[in-house]
């Protein structure tokens, strides 16, 4: 196989992102840079991300961010051999923005175009750091996502199981809110649980009773809210410690209801006896400490081997999106200009 170098961009939710991947032969692809503008400052004092403010700011970054990928990969257009851009899911003004200037830099050079799903991406990334063979059972737990995913090739996935409301980091980031916590709230809501007894405030295990792999994590924030409002009708208002204990009893409980899905999850794929089986996970929840420590442990439970890429490309970032693109455009497939922005694109 040839040499191939691919330019990534991603746009689909808060992070304006280009890499530009390389990969000779059948040799582990090589990032030779990955640029990623997040956006936090912009929608920081709104709470949560704001499509509208994030699809313009994706429009003003996306041209400044594929410049500085390709600087920083010292190639240039000319050397590109095709261009992977996120089509979908997401919020639609930030993949429309992503989709929109891929088209216009391959109607402009003649460089090959490809739509590339966001998912895919997440479910692909272990293999830019670590040797993988399919299948793998992939956990993807970000922001937005919460699946069990069975990748058993580049463009092959079965859905194992998902939430069926809120993602685990949608959770942790309302909890910070509930709690006057800064976002995002995943590494404050860690950070107070350091300091917190878990089993001080009882917490639900949503869906434990149910043998399949779905989750649930809304009940979560619903207990919160009671329990601190029971704290402040008490005594006036949280101490330290009560919010430390809040944090942790939280975490602990999204804790669990990850660990025992997994175990359902890992029966399903045990059963196909994968030779080197492998539990990987991405998504930003996947910084956790904790659940990081469950997953692991999970693993050697079952004797599979547990891959968690580092936190740059476990979060938003193209250089996913480049990995996801080149195994379709090794599998000789490419879109063409009518190719269309999907926000909702199941895997
Ligand atoms: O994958 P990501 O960067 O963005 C998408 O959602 O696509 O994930 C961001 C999410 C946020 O909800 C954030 O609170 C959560 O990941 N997160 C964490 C931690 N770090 C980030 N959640 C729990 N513990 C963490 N240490
Ligand atoms: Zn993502």
């Amino acid at each position: 196989a040839q040499t191939l170098t691919i330019l990534g961009i991603e746009s689909s939710c808060d992070d304006t992102a280009a890499a530009v991947l390389r990969q000779s032969g059948t040799n582990r692809p090589e990032i030779l840079s990955s640029i990623v503008a997040g956006q936090a400052d912009l929608h920081a004092s709104f709470g949560g991300v704001v499509p509208e403010i994030a699809a313009r700011a994706h429009a003003e970054k996306l041209d400044l961010c594929i410049a500085e990928a390709l600087e920083k990969a010292n190639v240039t257009l000319s050397e590109i051999d095709a261009i992977a851009v996120t089509a979908g899911p997401g919020l639609i003004g930030g993949v429309l923005s992503g989709v929109m200037c891929a088209k216009g830099i391959a109607a402009a050079t003649g460089i090959p175009l490809i739509g590339v799903n966001h998912l895919a991406g997440h479910a692909l990334t272990p293999g830019l750091t670590d040797e993988v063979a399919f299948p793998y059972l992939m956990l993807l737990v970000s922001g937005g996502h919460c699946q069990f995913l069975l990748v058993n090739g580049a463009e092959d996935f079965s859905r194992l199981g998902g939430t069926i409301d809120d993602a685990p980091g949608e959770a942790f980031d309302k909890t910070a809110r509930l709690l006057g916590l800064p976002q995002p709230g995943g590494p404050s809501v860690e950070n107070e649980a350091r300091n917190g007894v878990a089993d001080r405030y009882t917490f639900p295990r949503p869906l434990l009773d149910r043998a399949d792999c779905n989750l649930s994590f809304s009940g979560l924030k619903t207990a919160l809210m009671r329990l601190r409002d029971q704290i402040v009708a008490e005594k006036g208002g949280l101490t330290r410690q009560d919010r430390a204990d809040l944090c942790a009893g939280f975490q602990q409980a999204v804790t669990d209801v990850l660990s025992a899905k997994s175990h359902r999850a890992m029966n399903i794929y045990m059963e196909s006896a994968p030779a080197d089986p492998l539990i990987a996970v991405a998504g930003g929840v996947a910084a956790n400490g904790t659940i990081r420590a469950e997953l692991e442990h999970v693993a050697r439970e079952f004797g599979a081997r547990f891959v968690a890429p580092p936190l740059s490309l476990c979060t938003d970032n193209a250089a996913m999106i480049a990995y996801a693109g080149l195994e379709r455009f090794r599998a000789g497939k490419q879109d063409g200009m009518d190719m269309s922005a999907r926000p909702r694109w199941p895997l």
